[in-house]
This record gives C-alpha cells, structure tokens and sequence, in this order.
C-alpha cells in the first residue's frame, strides 16, 4: 500500500519453547529526535545504535531536505546539522510515510520558519487528526493550510516572529509536548508547555543534552512545567541509541507465554516513563528479570532475561496508560492467555494511534477466538490459558490497517493458539522493528510469509 510495500500476509503458529539472547534494534523515540537535533545543532553529532526502520529513515530525508547532511559511516550515523533557527525551506513536500512522530515533530521544528513546509504521509498517517499539534502552532502564528480539516495534507507558514505561548497540553501527548517545544527553539522568548500528565521526557532530556535552556518543575499533584529559552545555541553530540522497550515488547510476550522459553533480551531502555507493560506482566506474574541495570548516556538501560510464566488477569488503571501507550496490543494478547480476565482502562489515545488500535485489537482477537469487550475507552480480556480453540482454522486474516504493531501482536497470539493466526500484511513491520521475522525465528518462533496463490 502507499507505505510503498504491497501487502504481505504472515501466519504464526504453535511453537516449541523459544530460547537465545538477542539485541533489540534502537529505540524509535529516541532514533527520530536523534536525527531532528542532530540536524538542526551546529556541528557534528554521531550516532550508534539508530533504528533503522522506514519511520526514523523518512525523518532522515526531512531534516536532509531542509539543510543537514546526514551519511551512514561505518555502524556510525554522522550528521552535520544547520545550526539553530537556520533550517532552509525545503523544496518538495516532506513525506513521512507512517510515522506520526516523524511528521507531529517535524511540523513543530520547521512550521515556526517563515517559509512554506509541507507534510504528506501514507494511508493511514493521512487519516490521523493533526489539530493537536496545528491548534498551538496557531496561537503562535503559524498560518495552517489544509483542505482536509486539519488532516495531512497540511502547509505551514511561520509569521515573521513566533510568539512564544503558554501550552497545557490537552491530552497526554508525547507528540504534542514535543512539538510546542521544538517549535519554541526558533522562537524569541520562554516557550512554556504545561503537562498534566506526564508523558515520555526524551524530547526534554535530549534537547539539554544538545545545551538547550530548559527547565522542568514538578509539582506537588505530579503537573510538570517545562520552559524552554528559544533561539539558543545547540550543540552536535555523541548519542548511543538504547534499545526499543516498544520493540522489546513483542519477544517478551511471546517468551512468557510459549511455554518452557527462556530469552534474554540485551541493551533495554528502562526510562521509567516506558516501562508501564513490564510493571503490568510482573503484576501479572510474568517471571521477568531485570539484569545489570545502569545509565547509558542519560538513560536507564537493562538486560531482561525472561522465562515462560503462568500469567493471571489484572485491572491496569488508566494513569499508567501513557509509560505503556504503544504497549496495549501486545498485553491484549498475553492477557488471551491469562487466567480469569484482564481489564485496561483509560484507552482513549489507542483510538488516534497508526490504526484505531482499540477496535483493531478487538476485531483481531474476536477472529481468533478470543472473548472480549470494547468499551469506548476500555478492553476486558477473558483468558485461557491453554489456547484452545485460539487461532483461525479457516485462515482468516487479522486487518492491521497498516499498523505494524497489529501485525506483531498477533502473530505473537499464533505462537501459543490452537489453530495458526494469519495477519493481511507483514511488510508494515519494516517501519519500526524490520528484523522483528529474523529475531523472532532465530529463537525458534514459527513465523512464515503466506505464499499467494499464483
Ligand atoms: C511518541 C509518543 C507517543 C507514542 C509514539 C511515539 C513519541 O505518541 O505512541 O509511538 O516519540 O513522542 P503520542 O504522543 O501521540 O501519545
């Protein structure tokens, strides 16, 4: 589809105990602002460890369209950025294909410029609302173009001096905090964001690591206020990504339910604002162990070792919901294969997400067997352990509607199912973890393309 791959259906199923250690590939958060200020700091900033998936690579040709040189040496990403506020126009549309990250982000970091930039993306980025990120860059002068109510494809114009505002971001919203606050480096003045709800603080950290002004007070109900002093110096820095604990999420799972698995899972970013989904499967009685914990360039980092676990339903309550966003429709399909049911709360951003992940989940374990109930905001899970009558003995495929999580979720629900779970398409994988097949095999997954019928 428009991700640029045509559609390649994948089916999983019952597997012998997976064992082995492997690496995640980096962190997707952190690859993607890896590149953003890399591109926009004066100087050299060198990276290892980037993800490498569709989503990173297209927020590489953006900040290359508008002026940084970014090249591949070696293991090593070398940037040479543009300096703060000296980003160029850029001269074709910025397509960002799936990645919602990518494209929020971006709009913030350039929209401010007073030069027109504008934002395409695939099927399913086109469908996903924008106004959460354009209605502050409104208060701040930025003119929106969009025949699509706020929708891509979507132009932006700076005014000719942002006004720097005070923001309470409306939802939590990783995305939108980040972009008022990229948007506020090329503004003049204190760029305030005001966050009820505290969300992942990669933005934060790494914009002071790159010699940002930027200060964050916490108060006493937990509301964090984040000041940013715009139109400073960056500076290019050394950067070794962290593994994905998004990505990790999916061979954690699958070694917890398969039974007799023992995987150790190296390099994990623990940053205590991703780490929502391992509290919830510990809470769950998943035997996770967490192995030489220590600080890799400002971040928590671990080794998980992993082994198969007889797991029972929780409630997860919805202030979790933001360390564990991404997290939901993997722990869907461990709680299929819980004793008694598992209830998620406060799931009202899963609806905004690559797909509306809250319906697709639910349609896909519905397709396989699996007892549950959509609320507007909610999922209950009914479990069983044993899987029977899992899976689709007909063939029938899961739709991920272009969302790569959908797509390895359920193939790690086929690992365990009685039947095999087939997914319409794999290749949308490649947008965030592209060696998900080759990991998940090499410890023994039965994970296969479905050959079409010639
Ligand atoms: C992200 C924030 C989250 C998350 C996404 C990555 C980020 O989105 O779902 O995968 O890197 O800031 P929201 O901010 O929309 O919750």
């Amino acid at each position: 589809m428009s991700h640029g791959i045509a559609l390649k259906p994948a089916r999983s199923t019952r597997s012998e105990a997976l064992n082995g250690t492997i690496k995640i590939p980096g962190d997707k958060s952190i690859s993607h602002r890896s590149f953003m200020f890399g591109g926009l700091a004066s100087g050299e900033t060198r990276i290892t460890g980037l993800l490498e998936g569709e989503d990173v690579i297209n927020t590489g040709r953006a900040m290359r369209a508008m002026g940084a040189t970014i090249e591949k040496v070696g293991a090593e990403w070398v940037i040479q950025g543009t300096g703060n506020g000296a980003l160029l126009a850029p001269q074709a549309p910025l397509d960002f294909g799936n990645a919602g990250t990518g494209c929020r982000l971006t709009m913030g970091l350039v929209g401010v410029y007073d030069f027109d930039s504008t934002f395409i993306g695939d099927a399913s980025l086109t469908k996903r609302p924008m106004g959460r990120v354009l209605n502050p860059l409104r208060e701040m002068g930025v003119q929106v173009t969009s025949t699509e109510g706020d929708r891509l494809p979507v132009t932006l114009r700076g005014p000719k001096t942002p006004n720097p505002i005070t923001y309470r971001v409306p939802m939590a919203s990783a995305q939108v905090k980040s972009a008022v606050l990229l948007a506020g480096l090329n503004t003049p003045g204190i760029t305030t964001v005001i966050e009820p709800v505290m969300t992942r603080d990669h933005t934060e950290k790494m914009l002071q690591g790159f010699g940002a002004d930027l200060s964050v007070d916490t108060d006493a109900e937990g509301v964090r206020t984040i000041r940013l002093v715009g139109r400073g110096q960056l500076k290019g820095q050394v950067i070794d990504v962290p593994g994905d604990p998004s990505s990790t999420a999916f061979p954690l799972v699958a070694a917890l339910l398969v039974p007799g698995s023992d995987v150790t899972i190296l390099n994990v970013l623990m940053n205590p604002t991703r780490t929502g989904l391992i509290l919830t499967l510990q809470e769950m009685g998943a035997d996770i162990e967490i192995l030489n914990p220590r600080l890799a360039g400002g971040e928590d980092v671990a080794d998980l070792r992993i082994r198969a676990s007889e797991l029972k339903g929780v409630t997860v309550p919805a202030d979790r919901a933001p360390s564990m966003i991404d997290e939901y429709p993997v722990l869907a399909v461990a709680a299929a294969y819980a004793t008694g049911s598992t209830t998620m709360l406060g799931l009202e951003e899963l609806r905004v997400k690559e797909s509306d992940r809250l319906s697709a989940v639910a349609e896909g374990l519905k397709l396989n067997g699996v007892d549950c109930d959509e609320g507007k905001e909610t999922l209950v899970v009914r479990g069983r352990p044993d899987g029977k009558g899992y899976g689709n003995a007909a063939g029938a495929a899961v739709v991920t509607h272009l969302d790569h999580r959908i797509a390895m979720s359920f193939l790690v629900l086929g690992l365990v199912s009685e039947h095999a779970v087939t997914v319409d398409d794999a290749s949308i994988i490649a947008t965030s973890f592209p060696e998900f097949m080759d990991l998940m095999t090499g410890l023994g997954a039965r994970i296969d393309l479905v050959e079409e019928a010639a």
